[in-house]
């Protein structure tokens, strides 16, 4: 089939590069032209293991092209997915939809023959009814479907994610539109993923409530570590223990400094917008989304603890600064509270990251960017554990840091409490 991404964002890029790679012709469109000419000379501009050599290979067979001009890209197409951003709006709970509107008022100006018209984005349940609405003359003449197809692609995990989904979750109340789709999905679900049609809102909705269920067993493990290291309790054991329970499950109950990322902020407070609109209050998932906001602050507030107030002079490090391994967004990463807080207290600030230096952090006079882990601990007093990139698992912290005392501060215990024991290096975990 002839797709078209609109947005080659982490969800464009992606799953136009899968797309292709399944076999259809895929007209990947941005806006950004800086953007779209980094693609077409193989470049990828976002940080997604595996993504360059996929988008290369199709890109090669010109079964994956880049360009600017929505126009030509839509007529060209059978199936259009919109996969702008839909960041939340400033200082309010609701999803910025204006990108999604935008281009659904460019689509109205050329579809002359039927076309599929997917919302892939993230977007607030009842927003396919708005865009039928921009579109209805073009829906009365039967040209269009709206569908939604809601993306569940992790970053760092994403190819994967999309290859062997847990699930295709198609929302139409079009019976061509279902057919035409299910044959679109037949090489991904065939790997006994599963393909369930339901209403346009109710896959709108299943999106939003699997995020926020799994910012909510998120906060839920992370407070019961607060509650693990006063009794004395290791969390890692008490997520295992429960994790046995097949009702529960051991996936996503890591006890950490906070979920951040561009998704389960944004979406749990967009589903508490929806429900306000709707008069329903979500008491758990504003519970969840203050639990995590808090925890940064409570985390920070540790480290006052762990180096008894005593900053002057100290140097700290950062070992990972991104909101999770294999990726290079910075969005709603614990660091950047932490780091910030840290800056005003007049201590000098190191990080290491493998996806290199933080645009967040070039103003902070006491904050600097180390190429080498080595260098980012050498005489290092407190280093601090924030992201669990698999290179930081294996370090022999005494031959790195060079000096006694110091403090390791693992927020993804990833280390052992033992080994620190045995090796005479002051740890602290998370619920441990
Ligand atoms: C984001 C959210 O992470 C995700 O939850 C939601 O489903 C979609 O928005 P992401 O791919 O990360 O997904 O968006 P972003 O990285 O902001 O990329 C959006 C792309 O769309 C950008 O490249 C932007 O230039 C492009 N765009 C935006 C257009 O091409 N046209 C527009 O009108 C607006
Ligand atoms: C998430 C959803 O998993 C994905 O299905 C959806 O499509 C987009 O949003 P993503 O935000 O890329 O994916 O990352 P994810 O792996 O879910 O982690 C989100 C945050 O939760 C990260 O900050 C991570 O460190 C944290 N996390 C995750 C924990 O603290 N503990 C866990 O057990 C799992």
């Amino acid at each position: 089939m002839k797709l078209c991404m609109i947005g080659t964002g982490y969800v464009g890029l992606v799953s136009g590069v899968c797309f292709s790679d399944i076999g259809n012709v895929v007209y990947c469109v941005d806006k950004d032209k800086k953007k779209i000419d980094l693609l077409n000379d193989g470049k990828v501009p976002i940080y997604e293991p595996g993504l360059e050599e996929i988008l290369k290979r199709n890109h090669k067979k010109n079964r994956l092209i880049f360009t600017t001009d929505l126009k030509s890209a839509v007529l060209k197409s059978d199936i259009i997915f919109i996969c702008v951003g839909t960041p939340t709006k400033k200082n309010k709970n609701s999803a910025d939809l204006r990108y999604v509107f935008s281009v659904a008022k460019e689509l109205k100006k050329f579809i002359k023959k039927y076309k599929i018209i997917i919302t892939k984005s993230t977007v607030p349940v009842t927003t396919g009814d708005k865009i039928e609405t921009i579109l209805k003359s073009l829906k009365k003449k039967k040209l269009v479907d709206i569908v939604s197809n809601p993306e569940f692609l992790r970053e760092g995990e994403a190819i994967r994610d999309f290859i062997y989904p847990d699930r295709v979750i198609i929302g139409t109340e079009s019976n061509k539109a279902n057919k035409i789709l299910k044959s679109l999905y037949l090489p991904i679900i065939k790997k006994s993923s599963r393909y369930f049609r339901t209403s346009r809102r109710g896959a709108e909705m299943i999106k939003y409530a699997s995020n926020a269920f799994l910012a909510t067993k998120i906060s839920f493990i992370n407070e019961l570590a607060n509650l693990s290291e006063k009794t004395n309790v290791d969390i890692k054991d008490i997520s295992f223990g429960m994790g046995l329970d097949q009702r529960i499950g051991g996936r996503f109950l890591r006890a950490g400094p906070s979920y951040g990322g561009s998704c389960f902020p944004k979406d749990t407070k967009a589903l508490i917008d929806t429900a306000n609109k709707f008069n329903t209050d979500l008491s758990i998932v504003k519970t969840v989304v203050n639990s995590n906001d808090k925890r940064k602050l409570y985390l920070t507030k540790k480290i006052d603890l762990i180096l008894e107030n005593k900053y002057k002079n100290k140097i700290i490090t950062f070992l990972g600064v991104t909101f999770k391994p294999n990726t290079d967004d910075m969005r709603e990463a614990s660091s950047i509270s932490m780091i910030n807080y840290l800056n005003k207290k007049g201590c000098k600030i190191r990080y290491y990251d493998p996806s290199g230096e933080k645009k967040e952090f070039q103003n902070l006079k006491n904050v600097k960017f180390y190429k080498k882990i080595s260098s980012s601990c050498f005489k290092s007093d407190l280093i601090i554990l924030h992201t669990e990139w698999n290179e930081f698992k294996i370090l022999n912290f005494k031959k790195l840091v060079k000096k006694n005392n110091f403090i390791i501060y693992d927020l993804r215990n990833i280390y052992s409490p033992d080994k620190m024991k045995k090796n005479k290096i002051k740890y602290f975990g998370i619920g441990r």
